[in-house]
């Protein structure tokens, strides 16, 4: 195991009936920005119930963070923001209104710094101080540092580490408006984070293991059962929760990480528009397949221990555990292919090209470059 400091600073504040905390978690002398997406929070009650806990509070509303967050529409918060002289931020909605709110909250403390300069830089050390109501659990945004922000007009996408939530508030009610298709790309995306951190180097750690395919194995058994039971409160708890630990710095003490199926799908999200659980479940298991041998001894261990497998030789058993994972996108109702997506050999010149261009090197073995990613893709096709 490596050397690793661990600090999570978020307040997780969870079940029904929550959302009426932000009156006293929020300095009742801060002036809030309490930003949001396109209006999901109006039809579900979200609204209703924070602007009935801000009544305290002064606060001034923006609305329209789409998702994929662009910097154009960010910047017109971050305008407002320093015309209101807000103090305190408050993203109210999916991950993409609390990442373009985490940006917004860093800019405020850079007037020196364009907003799209900040986040090509990767990070901010300061920021106004920052929390969330999470209305959507897959991107683990409510209990981590990262962001990641779209520029439209360049069709590029950027993740940008800044603050973590003071708090975040996480009633699995409201989860149950979701629409299927963000609920199939949501599962994909938790899946995906818990295979970036253990899908890499064997040995490292048992208890990191043990907890990634705890959360593997959780994720493959509610998927058909939120589907079939979409208003069951507690298959609504693990869902979030699941999303939450996936994603919140705790299955990563001190192993390796990959994260080149995100890298990749960041671009087939920012030229393309797919959805992001939708874009990594087109390239995952094309990144499994052409990177097994380097990935086989933890390929082997995910087949046994998150799908069971026990018969055939060391190749038909990763190749079933391949094969099985592809199937479980599918089973959430999602495209695994790029030809799906009308993406051809054009997209995957580009991708490999601005890979080569930024001189990328993702992976745990840092070998995922322009030339791999054209082979990913190439699967993927
Ligand atoms: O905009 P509104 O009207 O609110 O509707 C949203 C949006 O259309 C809707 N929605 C959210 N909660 C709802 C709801 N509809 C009904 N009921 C609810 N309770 O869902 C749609 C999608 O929302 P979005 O926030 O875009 O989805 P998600 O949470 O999946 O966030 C995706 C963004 O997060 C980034 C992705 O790249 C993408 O930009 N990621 C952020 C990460 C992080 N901060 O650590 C890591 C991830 O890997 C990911 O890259
Ligand atoms: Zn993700």
């Amino acid at each position: 195991m490596q050397n690793f400091e661990f600090c999570n600073p978020t307040r997780l504040v969870f079940g029904k009936g929550q959302i009426a905390r932000l009156a006293t978690l929020i300095p009742t002398n801060a002036k809030v920005l309490v930003t949001f997406g396109g209006g999901s929070v109006k039809q579900n009650g979200v609204y209703d119930q924070v602007k009935e806990a801000l009544r305290q509070h002064d606060h001034v509303e923006f609305w329209g963070i789409e998702p994929n967050p662009a910097i154009e529409t960010l910047r017109k918060a971050i305008k407002l923001g320093i015309e209101e002289n807000v103090t305190y931020l408050l993203a109210v909605g999916g991950g993409s209104v609390l990442d373009g709110t985490k940006l917004i909250a860093s800019a405020l403390t850079h007037p020196e710094l364009d907003a799209w300069e900040l986040v090509k830089k990767g990070y901010s050390k300061t920021y106004l101080p920052f929390a969330s109501v999470m209305t959507l659990p897959a991107t683990g945004s409510e209990m981590n540092s990262g962001a990641v922000i779209s520029c439209k007009t360049l069709q590029e996408k950027f993740a940008f580490y800044s603050t973590y939530p003071q708090f975040s508030i996480l009633d699995p009610e409201v989860t149950y408006t979701l629409p299927p298709h963000q609920v199939a790309c949501s599962l994909a995306d938790i899946f995906v984070h818990v295979m970036e951190q253990y899908m890499t180097t064997p040995g490292q750690s048992r208890v990191m293991d043990r907890w990634a395919e705890g959360i593997l194995q959780t994720v493959i058994e509610i998927a058909p059962l939120l589907k079939a039971d979409p208003t069951n409160y507690d298959l609504r708890c693990d869902y979030v929760l699941s999303a939450t630990l996936a994603l919140n710095d705790m299955i990563r003490m001190g192993v390796t990480q990959d994260w080149a199926t995100h890298m990749i799908g960041h671009e087939l999200t920012a030229l393309l528009g797919v959805t992001h659980g939708e874009s990594l479940a087109m390239v995952h298991t094309a990144l499994l397949t052409v990177l097994q041998e380097q990935k086989r001894t933890k390929l082997l261990q995910y087949a046994e221990r998150v799908w069971h497998l026990t018969n055939g030789d060391e190749d038909q058993l990763i190749s079933q555990a391949i094969t099985l994972t592809k199937s479980f996108f599918q089973s959430l109702g999602l495209r695994t292919s790029l030809s799906e997506a009308g993406a051809g050999k054009e997209i995957i010149d580009t991708i490999s090209q601005r890979f080569t261009e930024r001189g990328a090197h993702f992976g745990e073995l840092k070998n995922v470059d322009g030339e791999m990613a054209r082979r990913i893709l190439e699967k993927a096709l």
